[in-house]
């Protein structure tokens, strides 16, 4: 049945061509793991079952490699690839060779080790010579085998791990409407969930993958690249889709332009050609640089561009209260879509290209998903043309715009602007801010969109019957949540600085100042020498504090709070130790409700660690669902146990 199911796995994974529905196939999985479940001593490490296992770790074992992992020198013309024939072609005098050209995959480079024809290790390129052990993560990306077809004594291959576009839309869909960052590009995302610290999550981002080289091989033979190619294919491996075998320079050039409008089709990111000597012997004669092998090079195609006019130039605030300018174009196409917009980063970058409105500007849109303007077009700038000026006020709120001192961002800061009012009131009313029960993202963005939430006053207007309207929401729970606000009217100082937001003010640096000025009308006469004499406090947190009190919009705020009866009250022990301080914890199995990840730092704000495996100095093993031998381990050791609920309440108990 594994067999089976394997062969399955590649007709779907690697050969695009699967002989069965999906659901015929997860039928089998099915039938498969009930047989495992049922014979727990047959199940095998590399069944197709067992592709996402293991625990969570804290951090990658380090791999040296045993064959570093070179780069490859790129070029830009056809006339460098001439060049580097002429150079290479004088270490091999009269030697007859030929080229294999194949996609360059813009992904990350993962080097895998079978032994015996299984899966034994994957690691990332790291510099070169020490890479990152990723092997429960690779496991998951069901494109790689965990079995070969043959059973060779030993293989070491070479390949790219990238995200499909598709995948990369939905991911990045999914984090913006979470209120999570998105991926720039393909590439990072890949290489963000490649990286991932529990192997669960990086199973849920299907990447995918290609490989191209073998690095050592025991117990078969290849004479060329060629061969080592179709041996790869062979052995079940997904393999470059789009080479050639050439017998020159001339046709590998053609294959080049051909090959160029071809990946448009793919589901992977290619930012060029990879030009090799076919001839292994040649190859090895040739040998490499420190950095590079000479028998091969990589042609990269010139990003796809497109001129446009600038109509205008718009500035937008962001959710952080970033300034970016935004260029409206006049529509022109690129790479299958229309461009109508394109971002210019941020006031730096406009400066330093000097985009004017009315300019005629160069348009790439490379591996990133938001076109950018590369340049101007200096000839074609229009009489009167006058440089940009970047606002001084925000275009929302109109209060002053900050610039600390290291950043190239321009931000609004004003705690009530509207475009940072999504951001400042989930934060504000978040764990280690406010703590408001009942107030998480997803109920705050409904009550933002419901207009009963505008900015942080608002909060303390809601009402029950207002809120037991809307779908989802009970009287019960709209009355919990009133509750909730009324109880945070009397909010600790510290948490109550920490919850407005001010730029680079963490906890710490809360509780700091609210040692120090024990009222928010006190703070709100802070001088810089005074804050500087306070603990922890540098010229950047000082002169974000100082910014922040001195914002109109800080003031009126503030005092709207105070009408609204929020009074932060000082505690004089609000610094003490946290509830799990000097307690360590290693978690097993699915926790009910709650990520990983998310349980992870709950534990750590709440003062506890977490590490890896069990070890006699081990406080709790915190156990869900069918949780792994961590759980055995433990007892032997006689660590106690705990589950999620109970962890949760010992955060609780001891919290301030
Ligand atoms: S061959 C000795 N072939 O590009 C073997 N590399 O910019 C050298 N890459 O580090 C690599 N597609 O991660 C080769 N078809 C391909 C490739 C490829 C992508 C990556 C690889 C390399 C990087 C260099």
């Amino acid at each position: 049945m594994r067999d089976e199911i394997r062969r399955h796995e590649r007709l779907y994974y690697v050969r695009n061509a699967p002989e069965i529905t999906d659901a015929e196939f997860d039928a089998l999985m099915r039938e498969l793991k009930a047989l495992e479940d049922e014979h727990p001593d047959l199940v095998v490490p590399d069944s197709p079952t067992q592709r996402v296992g293991g625990e969570p770790v804290d951090e990658f074992g380090k791999v040296v490699h045993a064959v570093p992992l070179l780069s490859l020198e790129n070029c830009y013309a056809f006339g460098e690839l001439d060049e580097w024939e002429e150079r290479f072609r004088k270490l091999i005098p009269g030697e007859a060779f030929s080229y294999e050209a194949e996609l360059k995959i813009d992904g990350l480079s993962i080097t895998v080790l079978y032994e015996k024809g299984r899966l034994a290790l994957a690691a990332t390129r790291g510099d070169g010579a020490t890479g990152e052990d990723v092997t429960a993560n690779a496991r998951t990306i069901r494109a790689l085998p965990l079995v070969l077809t043959e059973p060779l004594p030993l293989l070491e291959v070479r390949g790219e791990v990238y995200m499909p576009w598709e995948v990369f839309k939905a991911l990045n869909a999914a984090r913006e409407e979470a209120g999570e960052a998105v991926f720039a590009n393909p590439r990072n995302a890949a290489s963000g969930s490649l990286r991932l610290l529990d192997p669960q999550l990086t199973a849920a981002r299907k990447l995918r993958t290609y490989f191209y080289h073998i690095a050592r091989v025991e117990g078969a033979e290849s004479r060329s690249q060629t061969e080592d190619i179709a041996l790869l294919e062979r052995l079940g491996f997904p393999v470059n889709p789009l080479r050639r075998h050439l017998s020159d320079l001339g046709s590998v050039k053609a294959f080049i332009q051909e090959a160029k409008d071809r990946r448009e089709g793919l589901d992977c990111e290619s930012d060029g050609i990879v030009v090799k000597v076919d001839e292994k012997p040649l190859q090895e004669r040739l040998g490499a640089t420190a950095k590079f092998p000479r028998w091969a090079i990589a042609y990269k195609y010139p990003p796809e561009g497109a001129e446009a006019r600038v109509l205008a130039i718009r500035v937008q605030v962001g959710r952080t209260g970033v300034l970016t300018p935004v260029a409206d174009l006049t529509p022109v196409a690129l790479k299958g879509s229309t461009v109508q917009r394109a971002t210019l980063h941020n006031y730096e970058d406009l400066a330093r290209k000097d985009i004017r409105v009315g300019d005629a500007v160069m348009v790439e849109k490379g591996g990133d998903v938001i076109p950018k303007v590369t340049r101007v077009v200096l000839e074609k700038r229009p009489e009167g043309a006058e440089p940009f000026r970047m606002p001084d006020h925000c275009p929302e709120c109109g209060a002053p715009v900050t610039r600390f001192p290291g950043e190239v961002a321009v931000r609004c800061i004003n705690p009530s602007c509207p475009a940072l009012a999504l951001e400042a009131l989930y934060h504000y009313a978040s764990r280690h801010a406010l703590d408001i029960e009942g107030l998480g993202w997803k109920s705050v963005e409904q009550l933002f969109k419901a207009e009963l939430l505008q900015d942080i006053v608002s909060i303390y207007r809601l009402r029950a019957a207002d809120l037991a309207v809307l779908p989802g929401w009970a009287a019960k729970k709209a009355e919990n949540l009133v509750q909730a606000v009324e109880a945070a009217k009397r909010p600790s100082l510290n948490r109550f600085l920490f919850g407005l937001g001010i730029r680079f003010v963490g906890e710490k640096a809360a509780r700091t100042l609210a040692a120090h000025y024990r009222s928010p009308e006190a703070l709100q006469k802070a001088t810089e020498e005074e804050l500087l004499a306070l603990p922890d406090i540098g010229e950047r947190i000082a002169g974000s504090v100082l910014a922040f009190v001195r914002n109109p919009g800080t003031l009126d705020l503030l005092r709207r709070l105070k009408q609204a009866g929020v009074e932060p009250v000082f505690q004089e022990d609000a610094s003490g130790p946290k509830p799990l301080s000097g307690l360590s914890f290693v978690i097993t199995g699915t926790l009910p409700g709650i990520s990983r990840d998310e349980a992870k730092a709950r534990i750590e704000a709440a003062g506890g660690k977490v590490v890896g495996s069990v070890s006699g100095k081990l406080a709790y093993l915190v156990v869900g669902e069918e949780p792994g031998s961590q759980l055995e381990k433990a007892k032997k050791l006689g660590i106690k146990t705990a589950d999620w609920d109970t962890i949760m309440t010992m955060m609780r108990e001891t919290a301030e």
